[in-house]
Protein backbone atom coordinates (compact mmCIF):
# COMPACT_ATOMS: atom_id res chain seq x y z
CA UNK A 1 0.00 0.00 0.00
CA UNK A 2 1.57 3.48 -0.87
CA UNK A 3 -0.05 6.69 -0.18
CA UNK A 4 0.80 10.76 -0.74
CA UNK A 5 2.10 13.08 2.00
CA UNK A 6 0.82 16.65 0.54
CA UNK A 7 0.97 19.68 2.07
CA UNK A 8 -1.15 22.35 0.17
CA UNK A 9 -1.32 25.69 -0.66
CA UNK A 10 0.97 26.29 -3.45
CA UNK A 11 0.50 27.57 -6.97
CA UNK A 12 1.71 25.68 -9.51
CA UNK A 13 4.32 26.85 -12.10
CA UNK A 14 6.01 25.14 -15.41
CA UNK A 15 5.58 22.86 -18.19
CA UNK A 16 3.79 19.45 -17.32
CA UNK A 17 4.37 17.46 -20.66
CA UNK A 18 0.67 15.26 -20.93
CA UNK A 19 1.21 11.19 -21.52
CA UNK A 20 -0.15 9.77 -24.37
CA UNK A 21 -4.04 8.67 -23.56
CA UNK A 22 -3.70 5.12 -21.29
CA UNK A 23 -7.36 4.40 -22.86
CA UNK A 24 -5.77 4.24 -26.25
CA UNK A 25 -2.37 2.71 -25.31
CA UNK A 26 -4.61 -0.33 -23.64
CA UNK A 27 -6.93 -1.21 -27.02
CA UNK A 28 -3.91 -1.05 -28.90
CA UNK A 29 -2.02 -3.07 -26.72
CA UNK A 30 -4.70 -5.78 -27.65
CA UNK A 31 -5.39 -5.09 -31.01
CA UNK A 32 -1.98 -6.24 -31.57
CA UNK A 33 -2.41 -9.61 -31.70
CA UNK A 34 -4.59 -9.13 -34.51
CA UNK A 35 -1.23 -9.19 -36.56
CA UNK A 36 0.41 -12.05 -35.75
CA UNK A 37 3.75 -10.11 -35.53
CA UNK A 38 5.64 -6.94 -33.97
CA UNK A 39 4.60 -3.95 -33.22
CA UNK A 40 5.54 -0.74 -31.11
CA UNK A 41 4.11 1.90 -29.20
CA UNK A 42 5.94 5.33 -29.14
CA UNK A 43 6.01 6.82 -25.60
CA UNK A 44 3.33 4.01 -24.25
CA UNK A 45 2.57 5.30 -20.68
CA UNK A 46 4.23 3.61 -18.07
CA UNK A 47 1.20 3.34 -15.25
CA UNK A 48 -0.10 0.09 -13.67
CA UNK A 49 -2.81 -0.61 -16.15
CA UNK A 50 -0.47 -0.98 -18.86
CA UNK A 51 1.90 -3.03 -16.71
CA UNK A 52 -0.83 -5.29 -15.63
CA UNK A 53 -1.98 -5.71 -19.48
CA UNK A 54 1.36 -6.71 -20.39
CA UNK A 55 1.70 -9.47 -17.62
CA UNK A 56 -1.94 -10.85 -18.84
CA UNK A 57 -0.18 -10.97 -22.31
CA UNK A 58 2.79 -12.23 -21.35
CA UNK A 59 0.48 -15.67 -20.30
CA UNK A 60 -0.90 -15.62 -23.28
CA UNK A 61 2.42 -16.28 -25.67
CA UNK A 62 3.04 -12.48 -26.16
CA UNK A 63 7.01 -10.92 -25.52
CA UNK A 64 5.88 -7.48 -24.23
CA UNK A 65 9.37 -5.46 -23.54
CA UNK A 66 10.20 -1.68 -22.72
CA UNK A 67 12.78 -0.13 -25.10
CA UNK A 68 13.40 3.05 -23.09
CA UNK A 69 9.66 4.95 -23.33
CA UNK A 70 8.22 2.61 -26.27
CA UNK A 71 6.29 -0.83 -25.70
CA UNK A 72 7.80 -3.16 -28.05
CA UNK A 73 4.89 -5.80 -28.41
CA UNK A 74 5.57 -9.06 -30.20
CA UNK A 75 2.85 -11.73 -30.54
CA UNK A 76 3.49 -13.93 -33.59
CA UNK A 77 3.83 -16.64 -30.63
CA UNK A 78 0.55 -16.90 -28.64
CA UNK A 79 0.02 -20.33 -27.80
CA UNK A 80 -3.21 -19.80 -25.26
CA UNK A 81 -6.84 -17.80 -26.08
CA UNK A 82 -6.88 -18.57 -22.10
CA UNK A 83 -7.14 -14.94 -20.48
CA UNK A 84 -5.86 -15.11 -17.01
CA UNK A 85 -8.58 -14.41 -14.15
CA UNK A 86 -6.50 -13.39 -11.51
CA UNK A 87 -5.00 -11.01 -13.39
CA UNK A 88 -8.06 -9.72 -15.21
CA UNK A 89 -9.81 -9.01 -11.89
CA UNK A 90 -7.47 -5.81 -11.37
CA UNK A 91 -8.32 -4.75 -14.82
CA UNK A 92 -11.37 -4.08 -17.05
CA UNK A 93 -9.03 -3.10 -19.94
CA UNK A 94 -8.29 -7.36 -20.29
CA UNK A 95 -12.06 -7.56 -21.88
CA UNK A 96 -9.98 -5.71 -25.18
CA UNK A 97 -8.00 -8.84 -25.65
CA UNK A 98 -11.19 -10.55 -26.28
CA UNK A 99 -11.97 -9.41 -29.76
CA UNK A 100 -8.58 -9.57 -30.94
CA UNK A 101 -7.94 -13.54 -29.65
CA UNK A 102 -11.60 -14.08 -31.05
CA UNK A 103 -10.75 -12.63 -34.53
CA UNK A 104 -7.47 -14.36 -34.88
CA UNK A 105 -7.87 -17.74 -32.87
CA UNK A 106 -11.94 -18.00 -33.42
CA UNK A 107 -11.84 -19.22 -30.05
CA UNK A 108 -11.07 -17.09 -26.49
CA UNK A 109 -12.10 -17.80 -22.57
CA UNK A 110 -12.01 -14.97 -20.05
CA UNK A 111 -12.80 -14.17 -16.97
CA UNK A 112 -15.52 -11.70 -16.01
CA UNK A 113 -13.65 -8.53 -15.90
CA UNK A 114 -12.41 -5.99 -12.88
CA UNK A 115 -11.38 -2.18 -13.12
CA UNK A 116 -12.63 0.52 -11.29
CA UNK A 117 -15.82 0.08 -8.80
CA UNK A 118 -17.98 3.01 -10.33
CA UNK A 119 -20.80 1.58 -11.42
CA UNK A 120 -22.14 -2.35 -12.33
CA UNK A 121 -20.19 -1.92 -15.83
CA UNK A 122 -22.34 -5.27 -17.56
CA UNK A 123 -20.51 -6.81 -20.64
CA UNK A 124 -23.83 -7.42 -22.81
CA UNK A 125 -22.92 -5.08 -25.64
CA UNK A 126 -19.54 -6.78 -26.16
CA UNK A 127 -21.11 -10.18 -26.37
CA UNK A 128 -23.91 -9.09 -28.32
CA UNK A 129 -21.53 -7.91 -30.92
CA UNK A 130 -19.62 -11.03 -30.78
CA UNK A 131 -22.86 -12.95 -31.68
CA UNK A 132 -23.95 -10.47 -34.49
CA UNK A 133 -20.37 -11.66 -36.14
CA UNK A 134 -21.27 -15.46 -35.84
CA UNK A 135 -19.46 -16.42 -32.46
CA UNK A 136 -20.78 -19.18 -30.03
CA UNK A 137 -20.87 -18.71 -26.25
CA UNK A 138 -20.93 -20.73 -23.68
CA UNK A 139 -19.10 -20.90 -19.91
CA UNK A 140 -20.67 -19.96 -16.41
CA UNK A 141 -20.87 -17.93 -13.71
CA UNK A 142 -17.49 -17.32 -14.07
CA UNK A 143 -15.64 -17.74 -17.37
CA UNK A 144 -17.09 -17.06 -20.70
CA UNK A 145 -16.64 -18.95 -23.59
CA UNK A 146 -16.63 -17.88 -27.39
CA UNK A 147 -15.82 -19.99 -30.23
CA UNK A 148 -16.50 -19.22 -34.03
CA UNK A 149 -15.77 -21.94 -37.36
CA UNK A 150 -15.89 -18.54 -38.88
CA UNK A 151 -16.77 -14.55 -38.09
CA UNK A 152 -18.63 -12.87 -40.59
CA UNK A 153 -19.71 -8.83 -40.99
CA UNK A 154 -23.07 -8.16 -40.01
CA UNK A 155 -25.12 -4.71 -38.84
CA UNK A 156 -24.51 -3.95 -35.61
CA UNK A 157 -26.68 -1.22 -33.84
CA UNK A 158 -25.52 -0.84 -30.61
CA UNK A 159 -28.13 -0.13 -27.53
CA UNK A 160 -25.67 2.27 -25.89
CA UNK A 161 -22.72 4.18 -27.55
CA UNK A 162 -20.12 2.01 -24.89
CA UNK A 163 -16.40 2.84 -25.86
CA UNK A 164 -14.79 -0.75 -25.57
CA UNK A 165 -17.49 -2.42 -26.95
CA UNK A 166 -16.89 0.05 -30.04
CA UNK A 167 -13.85 -1.17 -30.04
CA UNK A 168 -14.13 -4.58 -29.37
CA UNK A 169 -16.74 -5.30 -31.99
CA UNK A 170 -13.70 -3.10 -34.43
CA UNK A 171 -11.19 -4.84 -34.04
CA UNK A 172 -13.08 -8.19 -34.25
CA UNK A 173 -14.73 -7.34 -37.64
CA UNK A 174 -11.03 -6.50 -38.73
CA UNK A 175 -10.77 -10.26 -39.63
CA UNK A 176 -14.28 -11.16 -40.33
CA UNK A 177 -15.88 -11.79 -43.96
CA UNK A 178 -17.13 -8.84 -45.60
CA UNK A 179 -18.76 -5.69 -44.39
CA UNK A 180 -19.51 -4.63 -40.52
CA UNK A 181 -21.51 -1.60 -39.57
CA UNK A 182 -21.46 -0.49 -36.15
CA UNK A 183 -24.03 1.63 -35.39
CA UNK A 184 -24.93 4.27 -32.48
CA UNK A 185 -21.34 3.36 -31.89
CA UNK A 186 -18.93 5.49 -29.27
CA UNK A 187 -17.65 8.39 -31.01
CA UNK A 188 -14.33 9.07 -28.38
CA UNK A 189 -11.29 10.59 -30.03
CA UNK A 190 -9.29 6.99 -28.32
CA UNK A 191 -11.79 5.05 -31.07
CA UNK A 192 -10.62 7.37 -33.63
CA UNK A 193 -7.10 6.86 -32.51
CA UNK A 194 -7.36 2.45 -32.83
CA UNK A 195 -8.99 3.08 -35.86
CA UNK A 196 -5.98 4.70 -37.30
CA UNK A 197 -3.58 2.05 -35.63
CA UNK A 198 -5.65 -0.50 -37.03
CA UNK A 199 -5.64 0.73 -40.34
CA UNK A 200 -2.01 1.67 -40.44
CA UNK A 201 -1.79 -2.44 -39.82
CA UNK A 202 -3.68 -3.12 -43.30
CA UNK A 203 -7.05 -2.87 -42.28
CA UNK A 204 -10.13 -0.94 -43.69
CA UNK A 205 -12.18 0.84 -41.55
CA UNK A 206 -13.75 4.10 -41.70
CA UNK A 207 -16.30 6.17 -39.52
CA UNK A 208 -14.44 6.31 -36.59
CA UNK A 209 -15.52 9.72 -34.42
CA UNK A 210 -18.96 9.63 -35.98
CA UNK A 211 -21.45 7.47 -35.04
CA UNK A 212 -21.22 4.54 -37.55
CA UNK A 213 -18.23 2.77 -38.49
CA UNK A 214 -17.86 0.70 -41.42
CA UNK A 215 -15.08 -2.44 -41.21
CA UNK A 216 -14.13 -3.85 -44.30
CA UNK A 217 -12.63 -7.32 -43.46
CA UNK A 218 -9.44 -8.13 -44.48
CA UNK A 219 -7.54 -11.36 -44.56
CA UNK A 220 -5.09 -10.67 -42.28
CA UNK A 221 -3.31 -7.75 -40.48
CA UNK A 222 0.57 -7.18 -40.90
CA UNK A 223 3.05 -6.29 -38.01
CA UNK A 224 6.19 -4.00 -38.07
CA UNK A 225 4.17 -1.40 -37.08
CA UNK A 226 5.40 1.93 -34.84
CA UNK A 227 2.50 3.91 -33.58
CA UNK A 228 2.29 7.07 -31.07
CA UNK A 229 -1.40 6.77 -29.30
CA UNK A 230 -2.70 10.73 -28.98
CA UNK A 231 -2.57 12.77 -26.00
CA UNK A 232 -4.52 11.70 -22.69
CA UNK A 233 -6.75 14.09 -22.46
CA UNK A 234 -8.25 12.72 -19.39
CA UNK A 235 -4.58 13.21 -17.37
CA UNK A 236 -4.42 17.09 -19.53
CA UNK A 237 -8.04 17.84 -18.03
CA UNK A 238 -7.00 16.68 -14.61
CA UNK A 239 -4.48 19.05 -14.61
CA UNK A 240 -5.87 22.04 -15.57
CA UNK A 241 -9.13 21.55 -13.20
CA UNK A 242 -5.64 21.20 -9.99
CA UNK A 243 -4.12 24.48 -11.42
CA UNK A 244 -7.45 26.27 -11.61
CA UNK A 245 -8.15 25.17 -8.12
CA UNK A 246 -4.53 25.65 -6.58
CA UNK A 247 -3.56 29.09 -8.78
CA UNK A 248 -0.31 29.45 -11.04
CA UNK A 249 0.89 29.71 -14.43
CA UNK A 250 1.12 26.17 -16.23
CA UNK A 251 1.97 24.98 -19.63
CA UNK A 252 0.53 21.35 -21.10
CA UNK A 253 3.12 20.47 -23.70
CA UNK A 254 2.17 18.10 -26.32
CA UNK A 255 -2.06 18.42 -26.23
CA UNK A 256 -4.48 19.09 -29.17
CA UNK A 257 -6.85 21.42 -27.94
CA UNK A 258 -10.09 20.63 -30.18
CA UNK A 259 -10.27 17.12 -28.75
CA UNK A 260 -10.59 19.15 -25.26
CA UNK A 261 -12.75 21.57 -26.12
CA UNK A 262 -15.65 20.96 -24.07
CA UNK A 263 -13.46 21.07 -20.90
CA UNK A 264 -11.78 24.43 -22.08
CA UNK A 265 -15.13 26.27 -22.41
CA UNK A 266 -16.37 25.38 -18.42
CA UNK A 267 -12.63 26.52 -17.45
CA UNK A 268 -12.47 29.66 -19.43
CA UNK A 269 -15.40 30.59 -18.24
CA UNK A 270 -14.37 30.17 -14.88
CA UNK A 271 -11.84 32.35 -13.19
CA UNK A 272 -8.29 31.80 -15.17
CA UNK A 273 -7.14 32.79 -18.25
CA UNK A 274 -6.99 29.82 -21.40
CA UNK A 275 -4.79 30.13 -23.77
CA UNK A 276 -3.94 27.73 -26.90
CA UNK A 277 -1.17 27.76 -29.52
CA UNK A 278 -0.16 24.74 -31.42
CA UNK A 279 0.38 21.60 -28.98
CA UNK A 280 0.13 23.71 -25.58
CA UNK A 281 -2.54 24.74 -23.82
CA UNK A 282 -1.54 27.71 -20.95
CA UNK A 283 -3.10 28.06 -17.96
CA UNK A 284 -3.19 31.46 -15.80
CA UNK A 285 -5.21 30.58 -12.39
CA UNK A 286 -4.65 34.05 -9.93
CA UNK A 287 -8.01 33.81 -8.26
CA UNK A 288 -10.36 30.70 -6.66
CA UNK A 289 -12.45 29.04 -8.79
CA UNK A 290 -16.41 29.85 -8.99
CA UNK A 291 -18.89 27.25 -9.34
CA UNK A 292 -19.84 25.58 -12.70
CA UNK A 293 -23.50 26.14 -12.64
CA UNK A 294 -24.90 22.73 -14.03
CA UNK A 295 -22.45 20.27 -15.49
CA UNK A 296 -23.92 16.73 -16.98
CA UNK A 297 -21.55 13.54 -17.83
CA UNK A 298 -22.02 12.24 -21.34
CA UNK A 299 -20.36 10.34 -24.40
CA UNK A 300 -18.34 12.14 -26.48
CA UNK A 301 -18.30 15.06 -27.18
CA UNK A 302 -20.16 15.86 -23.92
CA UNK A 303 -18.34 16.17 -20.94
CA UNK A 304 -16.31 13.27 -20.14
CA UNK A 305 -17.50 11.13 -16.89
CA UNK A 306 -13.55 10.36 -16.03
CA UNK A 307 -13.05 14.23 -15.10
CA UNK A 308 -16.35 14.51 -12.80
CA UNK A 309 -14.64 14.03 -9.41
CA UNK A 310 -11.82 16.18 -10.33
CA UNK A 311 -14.25 18.99 -11.51
CA UNK A 312 -16.14 18.63 -7.76
CA UNK A 313 -12.95 18.89 -6.25
CA UNK A 314 -12.07 21.49 -7.97
CA UNK A 315 -15.17 22.92 -7.22
CA UNK A 316 -15.11 22.46 -3.78
CA UNK A 317 -12.37 24.59 -3.25
CA UNK A 318 -13.28 27.89 -4.99
CA UNK A 319 -16.90 29.98 -4.53
CA UNK A 320 -20.27 29.74 -5.57
CA UNK A 321 -22.47 26.45 -6.98
CA UNK A 322 -21.87 23.58 -9.19
CA UNK A 323 -24.48 20.53 -9.77
CA UNK A 324 -22.84 17.90 -11.76
CA UNK A 325 -25.56 14.74 -13.25
CA UNK A 326 -23.81 11.72 -13.48
CA UNK A 327 -24.94 10.08 -16.43
CA UNK A 328 -22.40 7.47 -17.00
CA UNK A 329 -21.67 5.31 -14.31
CA UNK A 330 -24.52 4.47 -11.39
CA UNK A 331 -21.60 4.19 -8.34
CA UNK A 332 -18.83 6.94 -9.35
CA UNK A 333 -19.65 8.89 -5.69
CA UNK A 334 -17.32 6.92 -3.34
CA UNK A 335 -15.10 9.93 -3.12
CA UNK A 336 -17.52 12.56 -2.15
CA UNK A 337 -17.38 11.10 1.42
CA UNK A 338 -14.07 11.45 1.38
CA UNK A 339 -13.52 15.10 0.17
CA UNK A 340 -16.02 15.88 3.22
CA UNK A 341 -13.08 15.24 5.44
CA UNK A 342 -11.22 18.35 3.76
CA UNK A 343 -14.86 20.22 5.00
CA UNK A 344 -15.97 20.51 1.33
CA UNK A 345 -19.42 21.33 0.97
CA UNK A 346 -20.50 18.48 -0.83
CA UNK A 347 -23.47 15.57 -0.98
CA UNK A 348 -24.71 13.33 -3.25
CA UNK A 349 -28.75 12.85 -4.80
CA UNK A 350 -29.58 10.10 -6.89
CA UNK A 351 -27.22 10.90 -9.79
CA UNK A 352 -26.31 14.30 -9.14
CA UNK A 353 -23.24 16.05 -6.82
CA UNK A 354 -24.08 19.46 -5.63
CA UNK A 355 -21.27 21.61 -3.99
CA UNK A 356 -21.19 24.98 -2.20
CA UNK A 357 -17.47 26.52 -2.28
CA UNK A 358 -15.49 26.81 0.56
CA UNK A 359 -12.07 26.69 1.97
CA UNK A 360 -10.90 22.65 2.50
CA UNK A 361 -8.33 21.73 5.09
CA UNK A 362 -5.88 18.89 4.90
CA UNK A 363 -7.38 15.94 6.31
CA UNK A 364 -6.00 11.73 6.04
CA UNK A 365 -8.07 10.47 3.00
CA UNK A 366 -8.37 7.13 0.93
CA UNK A 367 -9.18 6.53 -2.92
CA UNK A 368 -11.04 3.60 -3.89
CA UNK A 369 -10.99 4.08 -7.48
CA UNK A 370 -8.81 5.82 -10.28
CA UNK A 371 -10.04 9.19 -11.03
CA UNK A 372 -11.76 9.75 -7.40
CA UNK A 373 -7.93 9.20 -6.29
CA UNK A 374 -7.15 12.07 -8.38
CA UNK A 375 -10.11 14.62 -6.93
CA UNK A 376 -8.15 13.54 -3.70
CA UNK A 377 -4.86 15.07 -4.77
CA UNK A 378 -6.59 18.19 -6.03
CA UNK A 379 -8.33 18.38 -2.81
CA UNK A 380 -5.18 17.84 -0.94
CA UNK A 381 -3.51 20.46 -3.13
CA UNK A 382 -5.79 23.35 -2.41
CA UNK A 383 -6.67 22.61 1.21
CA UNK A 384 -4.93 24.43 3.89
CA UNK A 385 -1.86 22.15 5.89
CA UNK A 386 -1.02 18.62 5.38
CA UNK A 387 -2.95 15.51 4.34
CA UNK A 388 -2.20 12.07 3.29
CA UNK A 389 -4.25 10.11 0.71
CA UNK A 390 -3.98 6.59 0.62
CA UNK A 391 -4.75 4.43 -2.10
CA UNK A 392 -2.02 5.61 -4.25
CA UNK A 393 -2.40 2.06 -6.48
CA UNK A 394 -5.76 3.33 -7.82
CA UNK A 395 -3.80 6.82 -8.70
CA UNK A 396 -1.05 5.32 -10.67
CA UNK A 397 -3.41 2.83 -12.97
CA UNK A 398 -3.39 6.05 -15.01
CA UNK A 399 -0.94 8.41 -13.88
CA UNK A 400 2.38 8.01 -14.56
CA UNK A 401 4.81 9.34 -12.10
CA UNK A 402 2.43 12.02 -10.97
CA UNK A 403 3.83 12.84 -7.47
CA UNK A 404 7.26 13.65 -9.55
CA UNK A 405 5.35 15.65 -12.24
CA UNK A 406 3.66 17.69 -9.70
CA UNK A 407 6.19 18.32 -7.27
CA UNK A 408 8.30 19.86 -10.45
CA UNK A 409 5.88 22.37 -10.91
CA UNK A 410 6.14 23.24 -6.52
CA UNK A 411 3.51 20.86 -5.54
CA UNK A 412 4.85 19.45 -1.86
CA UNK A 413 3.85 15.57 -2.56
CA UNK A 414 6.02 13.16 -1.63
CA UNK A 415 5.10 9.04 -2.31
CA UNK A 416 5.26 7.18 0.83
CA UNK A 417 5.56 3.03 0.06
C1 LIG B 1 -14.16 3.39 -21.20
C2 LIG B 1 -12.92 3.97 -20.55
C3 LIG B 1 -13.27 4.62 -19.22
C4 LIG B 1 -14.40 5.62 -19.40
C5 LIG B 1 -15.58 5.00 -20.15
C6 LIG B 1 -16.67 6.01 -20.49
C7 LIG B 1 -11.15 2.48 -21.30
C8 LIG B 1 -10.12 1.49 -20.91
N1 LIG B 1 -11.96 2.90 -20.32
O1 LIG B 1 -14.64 2.38 -20.31
O2 LIG B 1 -12.11 5.26 -18.72
O3 LIG B 1 -14.85 6.03 -18.12
O4 LIG B 1 -15.13 4.42 -21.39
O5 LIG B 1 -16.14 7.08 -21.22
O6 LIG B 1 -11.23 2.91 -22.44
N2 LIG B 1 -22.30 -0.65 -20.65
C9 LIG B 1 -23.30 -1.60 -20.70
N3 LIG B 1 -23.01 -2.78 -21.36
C10 LIG B 1 -21.81 -3.02 -21.93
C11 LIG B 1 -20.81 -2.05 -21.86
C12 LIG B 1 -21.08 -0.86 -21.21
O7 LIG B 1 -24.40 -1.41 -20.19
O8 LIG B 1 -21.63 -4.10 -22.50
C13 LIG B 1 -22.56 0.62 -19.93
C14 LIG B 1 -21.65 0.78 -18.70
O9 LIG B 1 -22.16 0.10 -17.59
C15 LIG B 1 -21.62 2.27 -18.51
C16 LIG B 1 -21.71 2.78 -19.96
O10 LIG B 1 -22.19 1.71 -20.74
O11 LIG B 1 -22.75 2.67 -17.78
C17 LIG B 1 -20.39 3.29 -20.51
O12 LIG B 1 -19.45 2.24 -20.46
P1 LIG B 1 -18.32 2.07 -21.59
O13 LIG B 1 -18.41 3.19 -22.55
O14 LIG B 1 -18.41 0.69 -22.11
O15 LIG B 1 -17.02 2.22 -20.72
P2 LIG B 1 -15.72 1.34 -20.82
O16 LIG B 1 -15.43 0.97 -22.22
O17 LIG B 1 -15.77 0.27 -19.80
Amino acid sequence: MSKYEITGGNALYGEYAVQRAKNSALTIMSASILTRGEVTIKNCPKIADVITLSKIMRKLGAIVEWDGDDLNLDVKNIYTTRVNEKLSEQLRASLFLVGPLLARFKTVSFARPGGCAIGSRPIDIHIDGFKRLGAVMGGDDERINFFATRLTGARIRLKYPSVGATENIMSCAALADGETVIENCAREPEVVDLQNFLNACGARIVGAGSGVIRVYGVEKLVGGVTYEPIFDRIECGSLLLTVLSTGGKVTLKGVNAQIICNLLEKISNNTCKVTVYNDRIYINSSSRPCGFGNVVTAPYPLFPTDLHPQLIACACSGEGKTVLTETVFDRRFAYVDQLKKFGANVRVDGSDVSVEGGRLFGAEVFATDLRGGMALVIGALSANGRSVVHGVEHIERGYSNLHKKLGALGAQIKLIH
